[in-house]
């Protein structure tokens, strides 16, 4: 009996150890109970993943949700889930297409009619290292979508943000923006070789640089933007990656998975406490690290660059000439 004391005793060392790690890198719950009832609540991308999470939390919490997606069979679908599972009643989805910038002004349209208040806006969705794809308006898919997109959304709902104050706006950025850089040259990916990673990595420190800038210029109106990093989390995200779908990384990465993948509901908390908490009422141009609010990469933090880079993007998505439904008439050569 003595000779099996050892052994398993580092057993369950190892184990309570393994779990311990699991519960640290995975971060905890949302720690505030608050509840939202009729705030309106819009999320981006909530069809599946950290959105659909997002959605259903904020639902529990007794939002107004609105499910932004484009594939309306999907958002249809999520929606009947999430009021399911939440009883809530008020939870409706529209059609947002981030890669097409008549799309977002069609929706953005949608909502002014619609909404006279919007309270909380999560701009959660996103591509992650597609081939080399544009968006309908010829910019270079992860820029558009996970960051242009959502640039030219926001602004045009701030009016209502503004009128709905004390308002937030939440953007899901990554860890990945620490090896992003702007290249104001080749922002598109015009001139240099194609790299899907590196523009995914970009299209996160833009998101980064966007909530800096809007914060610095949203001061005194009452209306709040924070960007996230959600943690590791098991989703859809990795679908142009191909090592979601593959059985031998699927078996030899396993165990790794387990202990450092989040569930969809964990990595939906950070988002979840940065629209509801309290405690987080006035926090505004940070960057949180799960539930921590963290010091981004240095480049995030260059306003040179986002004064730049919010030019540059009005330019790029006809902000300042609000008839033009696009920049470009071509789309760009892939
Ligand atoms: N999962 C992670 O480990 C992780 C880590 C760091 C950061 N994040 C960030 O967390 C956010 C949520 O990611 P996730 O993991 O939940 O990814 P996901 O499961 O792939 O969900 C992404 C969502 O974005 C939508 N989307 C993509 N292109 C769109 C477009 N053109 N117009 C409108 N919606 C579009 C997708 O819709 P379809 O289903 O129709 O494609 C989907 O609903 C993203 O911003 C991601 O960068 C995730």
């Amino acid at each position: 009996m003595n000779r099996y004391l050892l052994p398993l005793s580092v057993l369950g060392t190892a184990v309570g150890g393994a779990v311990l790690l699991r519960d640290y890198v995975a971060g905890g719950a949302c720690p505030s109970k608050a509840t939202i009832p009729g705030k309106t609540v819009i999320v981006t991308g909530a069809n599946t993943g950290i959105g659909k999470q997002t959605a259903m939390e904020l639902a529990r919490r007794g939002g107004n949700v609105i499910l932004a997606c484009r594939d309306m069979e999907k958002c249809e679908a999520a929606a009947k889930d999430i009021r399911g599972e939440t009883l809530n009643h008020r939870v409706r989805a529209r059609h947002l297409d981030l890669a097409s910038l008549k799309s977002i002004r069609e929706f953005a349209a949608k909502i002014t009619e619609e909404e006279k208040q919007v309270h909380v806006l999560v701009n959660n969705a996103a591509v992650m290292r597609c081939p080399h794809w544009t968006t309908e308006d010829g910019f270079e898919m992860q820029f558009g979508v996970n960051y242009l997109g959502h640039f030219l959304l926001t602004n045009l709902l701030l009016d209502r943000l503004k009128a709905s104050a004390p308002s937030r706006i939440i953007n899901l950025s990554s860890l990945a923006h620490i090896a992003g850089h702007i290249d104001f040259d080749d922002l598109n990916w015009e001139k240099r070789k194609y790299d899907t990673r590196a523009a995914y990595c970009q299209s996160k420190l833009a998101i980064i640089l966007f909530t800096k800038e809007l914060s610095r210029r949203l001061q005194g109106t009452g209306v709040m933007v924070n960007a996230v990093h959600p943690g590791v989390a098991r989703t859809e995200l990795g679908r142009h990656t191909g090592m979601h779908s593959s059985a031998f990384s699927s078996f030899t990465l396993g165990p790794v998975f387990w202990l450092l993948v989040k569930s969809p509901e964990l990595a939906a908390q950070p988002s979840t406490y940065l629209a509801v908490a309290e405690e987080l009422e006035g926090v505004s141009g940070k960057y949180f690290d799960g539930l921590k609010e963290k010091a981004p990469a240095p480049e995030a933090e260059n306003e040179e660059i986002a004064q730049r880079l919010w030019a540059e993007s009005a330019r790029l998505v006809g902000l300042e000439m609000p008839r033009a439904s696009s920049v470009r008439k071509e789309p760009l050569p892939k």
